[in-house]
């Protein structure tokens, strides 16, 4: 039976052998103190001279960083170890040699690392995002699975522009159709609905911006539930229950991964429903209030998020965006036509935007006009009005986005590490 660092303490007194990498070694003349990962967690070794003798001993004075290798030991309580525990070595076998393995406890530019993230991603804060990674996707799951939400998937290869046509990815390689990458699966989500109630897809979806700021990836993980028979506030108070119930499960579970990032959880401790809620009309006053040149009509910028959310204390919903600067399938506001169904959810602490969304036209007509309006290809989206030409019911639902959210609760600087393999403009490889 294998050990596993993280169920370390079952075992207590007794012998085990773990399988994994050396991470790090520190000597002193008549001990090895070595730094054993397994990717389950991370464990101290001691490897003492009287108990291996001086060959062996002298042997993993030369084992270096990343050398695989299994341990045989007992496992010690120790209160001043991180884990509380601590493995008396009795013998070490070398499985793969590694040399001169290029990130080292040092400082590293992040050029330097990202061109090296297939590495990387061993290292013990990079190994705690991913694991936060990990919860927040089995969080969200388990919201939707335990509210009656069917998973329906979506398409990613795509005939119709979903998000405006100026960030999509043409694919070249279908006979009659241009196809571009997803941006969203929101428009089949909307025909899911429709057939299933209540539906939510979650996949990779593709932004063609010529972006660079540490908000965007051009692939990022969205999960996007659809609801029929709702309207902006049935939206608002989905997104709600799904961030807080993200955000407590995280906290619940990945306490030791958020302590390895040194995050400060205090702010996130405190979310509670409902959020905070500002108009745009609201928000556009605040903002000229504090000094920023903001017009009304405008979409807000990074600087004006970041200003908005650290005017509450958690997330805040901003509702009822112009028509004019949101894509063409919003329901306009009844009189007042210029202002959108829509919200943005803002996480606090200076995130920005973790969520879009809003209540669909759901009239046959005027989404006609909107799509050329937009100068969209009618034919492209003719299933589309057929979802509005046979029984047609309010709907809606909303886009969050994994990394956006994986960023904040881990107190990220930059998006490109809440992802295993980030996809920028200038950056595709590893
Ligand atoms: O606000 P967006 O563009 O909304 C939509 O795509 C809707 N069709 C969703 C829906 O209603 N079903 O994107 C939704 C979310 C954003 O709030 C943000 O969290 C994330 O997706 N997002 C990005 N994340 C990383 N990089 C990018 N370039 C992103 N663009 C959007
Ligand atoms: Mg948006």
């Amino acid at each position: 039976m294998p050990t596993y660092i993280e169920d370390i303490a079952q075992y207590e007194g007794q012998a085990v052998t773990l399988r994994g990498w050396l991470a790090n070694r520190r000597s002193s003349g008549k001990i090895h103190f070595l730094q054993i990962r397994d990717g389950s967690g991370f464990i101290q070794a001691v490897m003492s001279k009287g108990v291996v003798g001086d060959t062996r001993f002298a042997e993993a004075g030369h084992l270096s960083q990343e050398t695989s290798l299994t341990v045989d030991g007992t496992v010690r309580a120790d209160s001043r170890a991180p884990g509380g525990y601590e493995l008396d070595v009795t013998s070490i076998t070398v499985v793969g040699t590694s040399h001169e393995y290029p990130i080292t406890p040092k400082e590293h530019g992040p050029d330097f690392l990202l061109d090296r993230r297939h590495l990387w991603i061993r290292s013990a804060r990079q190994q705690a995002v991913l694991r936060v990674r990990h919860e927040v996707i089995d969080a969200v799951r388990d919201y939707f699975n335990s509210r009656g939400f069917v998973l329906a998937d979506t398409p990613i290869f795509t005939p119709a522009a979903c998000e405006g046509t100026t960030t999509l990815f043409p694919v070249q390689y279908f006979e009659d159709a241009t196809v571009y990458l997803t941006q969203s699966g929101q428009l089949y989500n909307e025909a899911n609905a429709m057939a299933l109630g209540r539906v939510y897809s979650f996949g990779p979806t593709f932004r063609a911006e010529k972006s660079k700021t540490r908000r965007h990836l051009t692939e990022f993980w969205m999960v996007e539930p659809e609801m029929a028979y709702a309207d902006l506030d049935d939206v608002i108070a989905l997104a709600e229950g799904l961030v807080a119930s993200v955000v407590a499960r995280v906290l619940d579970r990945r306490g030791r991964e958020l302590g390895t990032l040194g995050r400060d959880t205090s702010a996130l401790a405190r979310i509670r429903t409902p959020f905070a809620r500002v108009t745009y009309d609201e928000a556009a006053e605040r903002l000229k209030a504090r000094g920023l040149p903001f017009e009304w009509g405008g979409d807000f910028g990074s600087p004006d998020e970041t200003a908005l959310s650290e005017m509450f204390d958690g997330p805040v919903a901003v509702t009822g965006f112009p028509s004019a600067i949101k894509a063409f399938y919003f329901k306009p506001e009844d009189g007042r036509p210029e202002v959108s169904r829509s919200v943005d959810i803002l996480a606090p602490e200076g995130y920005g935007e973790i969520i879009g969304g809003g209540q669909r036209l759901d009239d046959y007509d005027q989404l006609l006009q909107r799509i050329e309006a937009h100068h969209l290809p009618r034919e492209a989206f003719e299933w589309y009005l057929d979802l509005r030409r046979f029984g047609s019911v309010p709907h809606g639902g909303f886009g969050m986005g994994i990394e956006r959210v994986v960023a904040w609760i881990c107190g990220l600087e930059h998006l490109r590490e809440a992802i295993p393999f980030p996809r920028m403009l200038y950056r595709v490889t590893p």
